[in-house]
């Protein structure tokens, strides 16, 4: 009944999910959470994890490997380098796991390098030797796979595609603490904050602006050629089209594949972002693929399992 635990902190929830050594997800839970900081919050993230094991017919006491992953860098030693988007203490997030599933092997990464290890596990990633994984949501994160291997680099910030450059001259801060990142444009809420100016600056009613909160509905302004949205959604592409044309410049990947929640509109925008890529990047470079990836907003949750069981290896 040996099972492992893939748990995958967001900005507003995390998702866990119970699977079996030989990588079957068996099943899933959210646990909604606010600051994850202090003893009340650990414990109803151990608990959802209790519940979930439970649901699965198994006993903590089964669980052999447990991964997280939090979105900020995280080095070799486990440390976090920062966490731009959310209030989080993953020291006392670590130890209360390592409390609550004592025998286990433990792993700790970064979300977007979850996603990628996810995706070469067990995902599309399986079909290229090099490829970057690119999450677009709360933030924007990237996981850098060459030659099969992850690339995390000497700091743990191998792979922060979110806080490329790709405007020196904007004013608005990132919360990273410097200016013009990619995630600025990229992200769920760089793209509402872009439909909300260019609406302000096209001069659309106030009402349109204020009906504009998520990405969902300014990918539907998107279909219906609301100009505001078409150019937002441009300009979102053409950013993150000049960051991978970076990118590629360094690890000439095979493949892009794009995950997080934005992501689900890829059908809406991922050929305005090959154009982009494209139109940016080295012609040697021109064959490289965009693709949505193929676990969606699972990807770092499988991820993590991976690293847990390769950790759980590592100790044996
Ligand atoms: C963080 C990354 C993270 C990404 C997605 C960025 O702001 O710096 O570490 O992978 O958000 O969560
Ligand atoms: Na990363
Ligand atoms: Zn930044």
């Amino acid at each position: 009944n040996e099972c492992v635990l893939g748990i995958d902190v967001g900005g507003t929830s995390i998702k866990a999910g119970l699977f079996t050594t030989d990588g079957k997800l068996v099943d899933v839970t959210k646990i909604p959470t606010g600051a994850l900081v202090g003893e009340e919050a650990f414990s109803r993230v151990t608990e959802g994890l209790h519940g979930l094991v439970e649901n699965c017919g198994r006993e903590d006491g089964d669980v052999v490997a447990v991964g997280l992953d939090v979105p900020g860098p995280v080095d070799d030693q486990g440390r976090v380098g920062m966490l731009p988007n959310i209030q989080l203490d993953p020291e006392g997030l670590m130890a209360a796991l390592a409390a609550k599933f004592p025998d286990s092997a433990l792993a700790f990464v970064n979300d977007a390098n979850a996603a990628a290890l996810g995706e070469l596990w067990q995902g599309s990633g399986k079909g290229f030797g090099s490829f970057v994984m690119v999450t677009l949501g709360t933030g924007v994160g990237g996981g850098v796979i060459v030659n099969g291997r992850l690339v995390s680099g000497a700091f743990g910030a191998g792979g922060e595609i979110g806080h490329i450059t790709v405007e020196p001259n904007e004013t608005l801060s990132c919360g990273c603490g410097r200016k013009g990142c990619l995630e600025q444009y990229a992200s769920a809420k760089g793209l509402v904050r872009m439909y909300r100016e260019q609406c302000a600056h096209l001069g659309l009613e106030a009402a349109k602006i204020e009906h504009a909160t998520d990405t969902i509905s300014v990918f539907e302004a998107y279909k219906a050629q609301d100009p505001a949205a078409v150019r937002a959604v441009g300009d979102m592409c053409d950013k993150l089209g000049l960051a991978l044309a970076q990118i590629s410049c360094v690890i000439d990947p095979a493949a892009y594949l794009i995950g997080g929640g934005v992501a689900g509109a890829f059908d809406l925008f991922g050929e305005s972002l090959s154009t982009a890529f494209r139109s940016h990047c080295l012609a040697t470079s021109a064959g490289a693929k965009i693709l949505p990836c193929s676990l969606g907003n699972k990807a770092g949750m499988y991820g993590v399992a991976y690293a847990a069981l390769q950790q759980r290896r590592v100790r044996a």
